[in-house]
């Protein structure tokens, strides 16, 4: 993992954006909780004034946040799910956007239970096809919103490509990063206009808090996303800004041992006879495997499988000791989740089908454990899984 571009990236973790404090000098950056800032121009320019305008806890997060993504201007906002909608916000009615077909459950149910509501509509398409990328585009289709690698199913798209092709039709491209996180993968230099990520995960690290960042390089992109945290609210708080500033710090050191771990686990799941299929970007043999290599430095944590028929899912689950089975990811901790049961409820059977998700999707989110002990988990709950004749 060790290599020049790593090695910037990993300095500029701990290091990006300090001088927090100009009273104090302090290392860490202060939480200003105050919403309201005295007045000592008036009628004046004055950096601060409400702090759902700007917070200093938050700008120290949301200039960092630029800084890793290789932007001009960062957003920190309370959830990904607000990052994702801010981006958004940037269509117009009348307006159409191509998104992955196996996006996040949660950005479909926005998409289809609100924006479509305000008549920008949407479809769903294989953003790991470039030739179907390139058919889908229609007069009125604005935007594509990709999310590589895609939860769950783990596919990649290759965002230079799509970010050329979207430009020649005058339509943005925006990534959801969320899975890899600016230490692994920067969409903006590859040419996307909008970065998106929920902070909930590789970001913050520790399963606490619910947040969310974007960021962008083009001013009238970044004015449209400021208006919005600025108009609609949905910012991040300064005790939520302190822990991800605290977090990202930490970021490369997590994801190293995470990626690490990952490799080990893939490769048993591989040969074990409880997996039909895995997914994972970071195998040779994964489709994905080479385009994320070529626009990523590591292939990330994450990886998906199909249990094999002849195991009980149930049984799979709860017979597992130390993994966590949960909603979330990205944490130290390693957790699994049946996406079809929890960040995929809301897709339909068309919708499940058509993303490969099926009721046998395992998705596995790896943390720092060791990565032995994960293995045994693994092993001894596929052992009692396994449908006895
Ligand atoms: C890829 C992806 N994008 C966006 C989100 C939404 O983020 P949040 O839960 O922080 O609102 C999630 C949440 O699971 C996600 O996995």
């Amino acid at each position: 993992m060790a290599t020049d571009a790593t090695k910037d990236m990993r300095s500029l973790l701990v290091h990006g954006n300090e001088e927090a404090d100009p009273l104090y000098h302090t290392v860490n950056t202060p939480i200003y909780l105050s919403s309201t800032f005295q007045s000592k121009n008036f009628g004046g320019h004055e950096e601060f004034g409400y702090s759902r305008g700007g917070n200093p806890t938050r700008r120290q997060l949301e200039s960092l946040i630029a800084e890793l993504e290789g932007g001009r201007f960062g957003f920190a906002f309370s959830s990904g799910m607000t990052a994702t909608a801010a981006a958004l916000s940037v269509l117009q009615t009348g307006e159409e956007i191509l998104v992955t077909r196996n996006v996040y459950g949660g950005t479909l149910g926005a998409l289809s239970a609100i924006f479509a509501r305000w008549g920008i509509s949407f479809r769903l398409i294989d953003t790991s096809d470039l030739g179907a990328v390139r058919a889908a585009f229609r007069e009125n289709t604005k935007a594509v919103f990709l999310e590589t690698p895609s939860n769950p199913v783990l596919d990649v798209a290759d965002i230079a490509a799509i970010a050329a092709i979207a430009r020649e039709r005058h339509a943005l491209t925006i990534v959801d990063n969320t899975f890899l996180s600016p230490y692994l993968q920067q969409p903006l230099t590859l040419g996307a206009d909008i970065v998106v990520e929920s902070a909930t995960k590789y970001l913050s690290g520790h399963s606490d808090i619910i947040a969310g960042v974007a960021a962008a390089s083009d001013e009238t992109l970044a004015e449209r996303l400021r208006s919005f945290q600025i108009l609609i609210g949905g910012i991040i708080q300064p005790f939520d800004a302190y822990i991800l500033l605290r977090s990202i710090k930490t970021l490369s050191v997590r994801l190293d041992r995470q990626i690490e771990n990952a490799q080990k686990v893939a490769r048993f799941l591989k040969e074990s006879p409880a997996v039909d299929r895995i997914r994972y970007p970071g195998l040779p043999e994964d489709p994905g495997y080479a385009v994320n290599a070529r626009q990523a430095i590591g292939p990330g944590a994450m990886l998906s499988f199909l249990l094999n028929g002849e195991y009980d899912i149930k049984i799979f689950f709860d017979a597992l000791d130390m993994i966590v089975s949960g909603a979330s990811l990205g944490g130290v901790e390693t957790l699994i989740s049946g996406p079809i049961y929890g960040s995929h409820r809301n897709f339909s059977k068309e919708q499940l089908e058509a993303a490969g998700i099926t009721e046998t999707m395992v998705r596995l989110s790896i943390g720092i454990e060791d990565a032995e002990d994960i293995i045994a988990d693994l092993r001894q709950a596929f052992e009692k899984a396994r449908r006895r004749p």
